[in-house]
Order: structure tokens, then C-alpha cells, then sequence
């Protein structure tokens, strides 16, 4: 056991420790839930503690800045960092142990081993960060075994990185059930993210105008309007609203992210998008009820 940045919350840096307070919670009857974080917590991933301290007696989170998820012209370098402020909210969250290994804990000398997930990691953010869902895939691959929890939450703020994990547990048989937990925002409706933490306050006025454009267009395409038509109109609302450049905005269905067919809403859907603000790059989701 480590020196803990907090002292309510037990802190581990090898997979040989985490594994110790593990087994022997299980040797106890005790079920076990994971919540995998790159730190710089906030109101949203401390509802996803709390969710798995719901479904199980004991909760790991992770905090571990993944590289292999950046690419190299992205803020691995700058992004927040606040180990001891994280141990002090995931102990008022209900956190049992913090898990923070490591790069060289978890990427050893050679290591050399990558997960390719398709289906639902096709298109969207891949398109824009070709790197990122093999950079997920892996570590996410990586802390399930090494947690070997019952149950792991995710947030679907997040919604396409949800769907790739879904399918890689499935295809891969990891005994970990995945939950997905509703989006946290702030009181204008703006998700929380870490990478708020990058805007300035105009940018933050803007900022919130993302959900309700995309709550408008997902009405629209409930009501039976034409995906094409509505994914570029919701488009060109985001540029006026002062974003700076959009990636996408897409209405896919709900759970494989295939695209409608048709061009109608049919069955359940989701809307997604990204979109930047300066150099910070925002994503949201939200539901598509069909029509
Ligand atoms: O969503 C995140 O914070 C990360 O992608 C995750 C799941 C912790 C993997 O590094």
C-alpha cells in the first residue's frame, strides 16, 4: 500500500496491490465496482462513484492519464492533473481505493499489444482521432483484467468510447458487466468535462448553447425530419452560436452507431457531435426517441 494523498482513501500503484485488496475483499463475499478516470474529477465522475457503490459493496477508481489514447499534437502534456484533490473526492464519494499506476506500470519495457474494436469505434470520433478507441480499447482492456471487477460504470457523455467497450467486454467474454451513466451538466445544461476547465468565460457562454441545439435537432428528428438535413442545419446553428469549427454532428442509431438507412429516425437514436472552441474540443450526446 502507497503513502495516500488522502487519508480516508487507500492508494495503490501496482497491479500486484490492487489485486491484493482485491482478492481479499472477494475472499469476504464483498462484489467489487470500477469506475476508470483520468483524474481531474468532477461532479460527473463522482456520480459514476456513487452509481458503482450502488451496484457493489466496494469501489476501485482509477486515475491514470492514458498516453496511448492522445495523439501527439493533443494536451497529454497539459492535461489537469490533481492527485490529491481526486483522493479527496472520490473518499467523500464513497471511493474505497484508488488505483493511480504508473505509465511504466502499465506500458512495460516492450509492451506491444494492441485491441482493435469495429463496429461501433467506426466513423465519428474516429474519424477526427484515428488513434483514440485502440489508445481506449487497450487500457480499458488492461485495468478490467487487472481490477477484475463485477461491474464497471462509464458515463455516456462519452457515448461512442460507452458503445466501443460494450462491444469489445462482449467480444472478448470479460466478466465485467458495463453500466452506462447519464450525463452530468451544469445548470445551463453544459456537460461537465475536464477540458472545461480550458475555456474562458465567453467561451463557457457558448459553450452552453450546444445542448439545447442538439435537443432541438434531435426533436426535429423524432418528429420525422430528415437526418441529413437536420445534422447540417444543427451544423450551421453551432458556427453561428460562435463554435469555431464542428467535426460532426450525427443522428446514428442508438446502439450499433450504424446510420439510418433511410434517412428517418426508426428506431431508437442518438445524437452526437463535436465541435471546437478555440483549441478546446467539446463533445456531446443525447438521446433520439423514434418518431
Ligand atoms: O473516459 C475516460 O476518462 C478515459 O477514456 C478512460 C475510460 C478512463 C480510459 O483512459
Amino acid at each position: 500500500m502507497d503513502q495516500p494523498p488522502h487519508p480516508a482513501l487507500p492508494l495503490v500503484t501496482t497491479v500486484a496491490d490492487l489485486r491484493q485488496t482485491v482478492g481479499a475483499w472477494k475472499r469476504q463475499g464483498l462484489t467489487v465496482g470500477f469506475v476508470p478516470t483520468m483524474g481531474a474529477l468532477h461532479e460527473g465522475h463522482l456520480t459514476l462513484v456513487r452509481e458503482a457503490g450502488q451496484q457493489a459493496d466496494r469501489v476501485v477508481a482509477s486515475v491514470f492519464v492514458n498516453p496511448t489514447q492522445f495523439a501527439a499534437h493533443e494536451d497529454l502534456g497539459s492535461y489537469p492533473r490533481q492527485e490529491a484533490r481526486d483522493a479527496e473526492l472520490l473518499a467523500g464519494a464513497g471511493c474505497h481505493l484508488m488505483f493511480a499506476p504508473t505509465t511504466d506500470e502499465m506500458y512495460p519495457e516492450g509492451f506491444s499489444t494492441g485491441v482493435s474494436v469495429g463496429g461501433p469505434a467506426e466513423g465519428l470520433e474516429t474519424n477526427f482521432r484515428p488513434h483514440f478507441f485502440g489508445g481506449v480499447a487497450v487500457v480499458v482492456a488492461k485495468l478490467l483484467n487487472q481490477v477484475q471487477a463485477d461491474v464497471a460504470v462509464f458515463g455516456e457523455k462519452d457515448y461512442q468510447q460507452l458503445m466501443v467497450v460494450r462491444r469489445m467486454v462482449r467480444d472478448l467474454d470479460i466478466p465485467t458487466r458495463i453500466v452506462g451513466a447519464p450525463t452530468q451538466r451544469d445548470g445551463y445544461g453544459l456537460a461537465l468535462s475536464s477540458r472545461n476547465a480550458y475555456l474562458s468565460a465567453d467561451e463557457i457562454e457558448v459553450a452552453r448553447r450546444l445542448n439545447g441545439i442538439l435537443a432541438l435537432a434531435a426533436a426535429d428528428a423524432t418528429a420525422g425530419g430528415s437526418v441529413a438535413e437536420i445534422e447540417a442545419e444543427a451544423t450551421k446553428s453551432l458556427l453561428t452560436a460562435g463554435f469555431t469549427k464542428v467535426d460532426y454532428v450525427a443522428i446514428r442509431q442508438a446502439d450499433s452507431l450504424a446510420t439510418f438507412d433511410d434517412d428517418r429516425v426508426d428506431r431508437p437514436g442518438r445524437i452526437l457531435a463535436a465541435a471546437w472552441l478555440g483549441k478546446t474540443r467539446l463533445i456531446d450526446n443525447m438521446a433520439v426517441p423514434a418518431g
